[in-house]
């Protein structure tokens, strides 16, 4: 194994898209950012150099940081933010994982544009458990505002209600067509009879993808840096901060082939349907150029498309890589996710939308959860977060008559190396949405998924113990559950929250104390040296 050095810079630049030029935060002077590939059982040391007049951390979103929670990145859970002018060095070793995962800036609304790809390859000698691919190509999918994306957040937490929408989707850095302006759009480059392993991410802030290419098969092999079992599909579905690996085999006839990235809301209250295209083109294709091949657009309700993308992802559970789903549950959480309206003194119409667990809507603190902890420092947060709703309603029929949530600086406890099954509820309260929870420091599987009022009595009995698909990031429907189970063998303060910037900024979020364990290498070590200070 090796140790593997970067350096990411983060400064402003000015940056033309959609016929609008705006002063971006970015990191290396590049949108999407520079690439960070390393291979399983590296170490990589990662030096981020403040530049700009933002308070900035990075999150490696997917690593699992075993012994290494100080470099997790989230601001005000395991660190301060790195001030203007300063500096920080991420250190941390990729332990039994590899793929596709992202780097992304984990303060305010920043990983708009501060993002990034990580690639993890297999130890050296080890091949794919898939047909190896000719070429490697990355995708990273974002959304792009023409106004300033920091104000775009301000004004909505100054109203109190949704931001305003994204005006496009990128894919590498590129917005599709807009009316008023054309652009060039991004182009998948291929050889006639190769295959290509696409590694797309899903970095927009607030938008769910479907992603699929006109006239081909994808077969996706990898979902958040684990092997799933190769399947076919047309359409694939990513949520923010979700990876997807897929072989493309240009198989077709030479010419141009349409790429569709177009959002899923299940109960659109907003409009967002602006679908962004890219162009897959043969090399070779004759001149003039033959019209592009057209595909059909999902529509902007395409459930059913995503619950099959969904129950179709399965663990490989081979010899090689075991499928170590825990069989027994310690602490049995369940989870309801609501928005409700609170009072708000500074908003203009008196009431602030919030979104809670379990009714706690949570409060970032000012100082670094993990540096309270680890130095028993009094009064940043309590560890009362309620393993249940105080109150028990029907989650998925009409909502409760008073929908003020509780804030609060909350977290549960996990004692080292227990074992945590999760039920995350949604409801259909005031916005409708599927939520992408993501967890911090672990991987989890995702052992059961419906529609309607989870029952704990029957429906445990379908959940997969077998094969689940193991991930970092998964949609809690809309009116539906989902259950995930995973070991806290890694101590140290981890985040959980939805993906969509916008519900973290209202409040979905909690975190878990996973406390340290008794033996050498189950305990937290120290801070390292540089650690920003708040
Ligand atoms: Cu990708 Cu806490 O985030």
């Amino acid at each position: 194994s090796l140790v593997r050095h970067y350096k990411l810079s983060v400064v402003l630049k000015n940056t033309t898209k959609l016929c609008t030029t705006k002063s971006i935060v970015i990191v290396n002077g590049q949108f999407p950012g520079p690439t960070l590939y390393a291979r399983e059982d590296d170490t990589v040391v990662v030096r981020v150099t403040n530049h700009v007049k933002y308070n900035v951390t990075i999150h490696w979103h997917g690593i699992k940081q075993i012994q290494t929670g100080w470099a997790d990145g989230p601001a005000y859970v395991t660190q301060c933010p790195i001030q203007p002018g300063q500096s920080f060095v991420y250190n941390f070793t990729i332990t039994g994982q590899r793929g596709t995962l992202l780097w992304h800036a984990h303060i305010t609304w920043l990983r708009a544009t501060v993002h990034g790809a990580i690639v993890i390859l297999p130890k050296r000698g080890i091949p794919y458990p898939f047909p190896k691919p000719d070429k490697e190509k990355i995708i990273i999918l974002g959304e792009w505002w023409k106004s300033d994306v920091e104000a775009v957040i301000n004004q909505a937490s100054i109203s109190g209600l949704p931001p305003n929408i994204s005006d496009a989707h990128t894919i590498n850095g590129h917005p599709g067509q807009v009316p008023g302006c054309t652009s060039q759009g991004y182009t998948l480059h291929v050889e006639s009879g190769k295959t290509y392993l696409l590694r797309i991410i899903n970095a927009a802030l607030n938008d769910e993808l479907f992603f699929k290419i006109a006239g081909h098969k994808l077969t996706v092999v990898e979902a958040d840096a684990s092997y799933v079992k190769p399947f076919e599909i047309d359409t694939i579905f990513l949520s923010p901060g979700q990876t997807t690996n897929v072989l493309l085999t240009s198989n077709q006839i030479v010419g141009k082939y349409l790429i569709a990235v177009t959002p899923f809301m299940d109960a659109p209250i907003g409009f967002d349907n602006v679908t962004s295209f890219a162009t897959l083109r043969y090399k070779n294709t004759r001149q003039p150029y033959p019209k592009t091949i057209l595909t059909t657009i999902p529509a902007l309700n395409a459930t059913p498309l995503t619950f099959h993308f969904i129950d179709s992802l399965r663990s490989l559970n081979s010899k090689d890589y075991p499928t170590r789903v825990p069989l027994t549950v310690d602490h049995s959480l369940f989870f309801v996710i609501t928005v409700g309206l609170n009072p708000c003194d500074t908003c203009l119409q008196g009431i602030k939308l919030v979104s809670a667990i379990n009714n706690i809507t949570f409060v970032m603190p000012t100082t670094s959860l993990l540096e309270a902890h680890y130095y028993k420092i009094k009064g940043a947060f309590t560890d009362d977060f309620p393993a249940y709703p105080p109150v028990a309603f029907n989650y998925t029929g009409t909502q409760p008559a008073n929908i003020q949530t509780n804030n609060g600086t909350r977290l549960y406890r996990l004692s080292f190396n227990s074992t945590v099954q999760i039920v995350l509820q949604g409801t259909a309260m005031i916005a409708p949405e599927n939520h992408p929870f993501h967890l911090h420091g672990y991987n989890f599987f995702v052992v059961g998924q419906g529609l309607g009022n989870f029952d704990p009595l029957k429906d445990p009995l379908s959940f997969n113990l077998v094969d689940p698909v193991e991930r970092n990031t998964i949609g809690v429907p809309n009116a539906g559950w989902v259950a995930i189970r995973f070991r806290a063998d890694n101590p140290g303060i981890w985040f959980l929250h939805c993906h969509l910037e916008v519900h973290t900024t209202w409040g979905l979020k909690m975190a878990f104390i996973v406390d340290n364990g008794n033996g050498p290498n189950e305990t937290l070590p120290p801070p390292p040296n540089d650690l920003p200070r708040c």
